[in-house]
């Protein structure tokens, strides 16, 4: 997922390019370049990889003079991150540029049509070829007929902003399938870019593209075609945002635009491709899972449901494994980080050096990624919030399809917009916790790791004390703590460790403690004083999301009632690159 803006008009192109660049960030952040056209046939392309403001500064973008301009930032999907890698891409002459978000399918084939034809590429990206199949085109036809013919050769999805040095018009060419982008309509200007906030600062009024469209915006307006080149219609909308919310896609949080994301990016994870990971898994007897943080509760859910298949599957604590584990040929070492860069993880994964390993990563190219036999992507997008939400519902996502196959995962998205749905009766709950100074979050089984993430979401972005335990274990030690009011939270779905579970209620009642739960049984729901509901009639094997994801929106809303700002808890940062 990557972001990309383009700018026609009197001002200072690379001016505009950034200042939009820098709220795109949120899509993807690896690398960024800008190309501004400075005169006839001359362009100004800089690029690298960093963070928007790193590398705008760096190369000194605004320093560019010129009124036609396209920019990205690119959240790698082809290609390592590297500065050759990074977009825009120009074609063998150096005068036609385009960046692209998207992939596109049948790549190979035309890179090495192209290949043969002479063509030499500067990258290993997909987009590449799209510069070049363009500049091919163009040798035969005018410019505006080579794109639409270009777009027509391109099987997979994709959002173009284009534009050639040699045209004899200020124009940027665009095309849209699968992928968004969206006209901004200025006053004598005119941008384009994959979302409305990043082209707030310069308009209100847009045309979001719809899919197959070709369009061409000169500073003046714009024109939409179909694929036949025949002419569309498309509806103007205004918006009336609020710049600031707006970076967020409208929210206030990007930890809230995460956890609202889901719904569409467990789709994408469930895509992955497991097949690889889960033929390794097969032959190995003995399997080290090893993670940190939020993504340590994923591998304990990841060993456990090993374990129930039969396996010598045991979870570990990054930090910990080079002092407890012996990991030799005969293990299999799978490392789960949504960065591909926690030392703690690294060090895990260098201390393991005879076994095969696996990487379940959401960060295309991230150092992980060098370190592994096998990698598997989370595809759950960027991620901006410190806390993890939805790269840990896709972590879920991803290792139930190694255990129980996707076609068992069918209702997993429509079960998440079940469980969002409830956010008024969240709030409420949060309202009622926000005031108070600790918490338990109880749960047996394959509930334990749940209630160990929920517990652990909770305490690092509300401040407020809290811990996890398997409820077998509160009357060996934390029952003594429970008193008249302590908030104890129970996951408890109707699964065969329920009947269990309803004893340890019991014992939180007998003393006082409140029961908040999250379930779908009936008798549990009347020893609530609050409770979430799980839909009647789910799966049992994705009751582990149907618990998590309202107990990450249950942090969320404790943590913005108590004036924290839950995108940045104090002292923790989202990469932790030291041990
Ligand atoms: C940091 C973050 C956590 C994250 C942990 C592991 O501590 O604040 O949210 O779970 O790192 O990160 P990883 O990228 O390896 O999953």
């Amino acid at each position: 997922m990557c972001g990309i803006i383009g700018y026609v008009g009197p001002g200072r192109a690379s001016q505009v390019i950034t200042d939009g660049l820098k709220r795109l960030e949120y899509r993807g952040y690896d690398s960024v370049g800008i190309a501004v056209r400075t005169g006839k046939g001359i362009l100004d392309v800089r690029k690298d990889k960093g963070m928007v403001e790193e590398v705008s500064s760096a190369l000194r973008f605004t320093t560019i003079d010129g009124n036609l301009g396209l920019g990205h930032t690119r959240w790698a999907t082809h290609g390592a991150v590297c500065r050759e890698n990074a977009h825009p891409h120009a074609d063998c002459s150096g005068k036609i540029i385009l960046a692209h978000n998207g992939v596109i399918e049948n790549y190979k084939k035309i890179r090495d049509d192209l290949a043969a034809k002479g063509h030499k590429f500067a990258s290993d990206t997909d987009s590449e070829v799209i510069s070049h199949l363009f500049e091919e085109n163009a040798k035969t036809q005018p410019l505006l007929k080579a794109f639409m013919r270009t777009i027509g050769q391109l099987e997979g999805s994709y959002a173009i902003v284009a534009l050639s040095a040699s045209d004899n018009e200020d124009r940027l060419l665009l095309a849209r399938k699968n992928s968004p982008l969206v006209i901004g309509v200025g006053k004598g200007e005119m941008l384009c870019a994959s979302d409305i906030p990043a082209m707030l600062k310069y308009t209100k009024t847009f045309v979001p593209l719809q899919e197959g469209d070709i369009a061409v915006v000169t500073r003046m307006g714009y024109k939409v075609y179909l694929h036949d080149g025949s002419e569309a219609i498309r509806k103007q909308i205004t918006v009336d945002w609020n710049l600031d919310l707006a970076q967020k896609g409208g929210y206030p949080h990007f930890m809230l635009k995460e956890i609202m994301d889901q719904t569409h990016f467990v789709n994408e994870s469930l895509a992955t491709d497991v097949s690889e990971a889960k033929r390794l898994i097969e032959k190995y007897d003995r399997i080290d899972i090893i993670a940190a943080g939020t993504s340590y509760h994923a591998a304990l859910m990841f060993a456990y449901l090993l374990q129930r298949t039969g396996k010598g599957a045991q979870a570990f604590v990054a930090s910990d494994y080079p002092f407890i584990a012996k990991p030799d040929e005969k293990t299999l070492v799978i490392g789960i980080s949504q960065s591909g860069e926690t030392a703690d993880v690294l060090q895990a994964f260098r201390y393991a050096k005879k076994s095969r390993k696996i990487a379940l990563v959401n960060t295309m190219g991230s150092t992980i990624t060098t370190l592994s036999d096998c990698v598997v992507y989370l595809n759950a997008g960027p991620e901006v919030g410190v806390a993890a939400t939805k790269t840990f519902t896709s972590t879920l996502a991803v290792i139930f399809k190694i255990i129980y196959g996707k076609q068992s995962l069918a209702g997993v998205s429509r079960l998440i917009e079940a469980m969002l749905a409830q956010e008024n009766e969240i709030r409420k709950l949060a309202q009622l916790l926000a005031l108070k100074e600790n918490a338990f979050f109880l749960g047996r089984g394959l509930n334990f790791p749940m209630a160990y993430e929920a517990s652990h979401k909770f305490k690092e972005i509300t401040y407020i004390h809290s811990e996890a335990y398997p409820g077998g274990e509160l009357k060996h030690g934390a029952l003594s703590l429970v008193c008249e009011g302590f908030p104890v939270i129970v996951l408890a779905p109707k699964d065969d460790s329920l009947q269990k579970l309803f004893g340890n209620i019991k014992e939180v009642k007998a003393r006082g403690g409140v029961i908040y739960s999250v379930t779908d049984d009936k008798e549990v729901m009347a020893e609530s004083a609050f409770h979430l509901d799980i839909p009647e009639g789910t799966d049992p094997i994705l009751y582990p999301i149907a618990l998590i994801v309202p107990l990450h929106l249950l942090a969320y809303h404790t943590s913005v009632l108590r004036g924290i700002n839950p995108d940045r808890p104090r002292n923790l940062a989202k990469t932790v690159t030291v041990e």
